[in-house]
């Protein structure tokens, strides 16, 4: 089976500092994974570097088994638009707009008409629990709200991969359970997810934990519980 992600013998260095130190992993198409790890052990940097937002110093990236460093920016920026769906710790909503238009936005971008866009957001929306909050500006809904809204903007596109850095890193436990459950029921519906959390509770629920200590894989783990 061909990995939809294949990282092969990945370092990052960041000026003296070696951040990543050669990282083999790869993600097929369905899973759930999970990387879990202390503070500054690498987490979001391997994210990063999933996601292709960031380039390793060594190594090599494949997507879709497409050797990254081989593609053209274009295709680079399709892959990335249309492939990867992220969310990030801070969900980075544009203020001036609303719930419906900062979800819309990436589709827009994409090259979906206004009309299409809006009808998938709206499906979205009552799939996340956020109907009746569209018209509203990120500042008037809940931590939890902007979350499921920065969910939603992540999968307007339908991504084969969403990648998640601490999605539920400012939550409370009820709103994160939600945001969980959310996730896996977009992977049953066959999204792939790679989320980075710092939460063993989290991560057993879902399929791989992926454990990074000192920028190296240092174990992994199939949970049992996985439900
Ligand atoms: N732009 C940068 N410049 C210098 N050092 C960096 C930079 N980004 C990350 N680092 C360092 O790289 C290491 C890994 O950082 P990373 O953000 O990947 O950790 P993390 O596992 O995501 O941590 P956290 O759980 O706190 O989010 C840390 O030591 C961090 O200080
Ligand atoms: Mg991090």
């Amino acid at each position: 089976m061909k990995a939809l992600i294949s990282l092969r013998g990945i370092k990052k260095r960041i000026g003296s500092e070696e951040i990543l130190k050669g990282i083999d992993l790869e993600v097929f198409d369905g899973e759930f994974v999970s990387i879990i790890g202390a503070s500054g052990s690498g987490k979001s940097s391997l994210l990063y570097i999933m996601g292709l937002l960031d380039k390793p110093t060594e190594g090599e990236v494949f997507f879709e088994g497409d050797k990254i460093s081989y593609l053209q920016d274009r295709k680079l920026a399709y892959i990335r638009n249309k492939r990867i769906g992220f969310v990030f710790q801070f969900h980075y909503l544009v203020q001036e707009l609303s719930i419906l238009d900062n979800i819309i936005l990436p589709a827009l971008k994409s090259g979906l008409s206004q009309s299409e866009a809006r009808k998938r957001a709206m499906e979205l929306l009552e799939r996340l629990g956020l109907r009746g909050k569209e018209n509203r500006k990120p500042y008037e809904i809940s931590g939890g709200e902007m979350q499921r809204t920065a969910i939603a903007r992540a999968l307007i596109n339908s991504p084969r991969v969403l990648l998640a850095d601490e999605p539920t890193g400012n939550l409370d436990s009820s709103n994160t359970q939600k945001v969980m459950d959310i996730f896996k029921e977009i992977n049953k519906d066959n999204t792939t997810i790679v989320m980075v959390t710092h939460e063993l509770d989290l991560a057993r629920q879902t399929k791989r934990i992926v454990e990074v200590k000192d920028g190296m894989i240092v174990r992994q783990e199939y949970p049992p519980l996985f439900v």
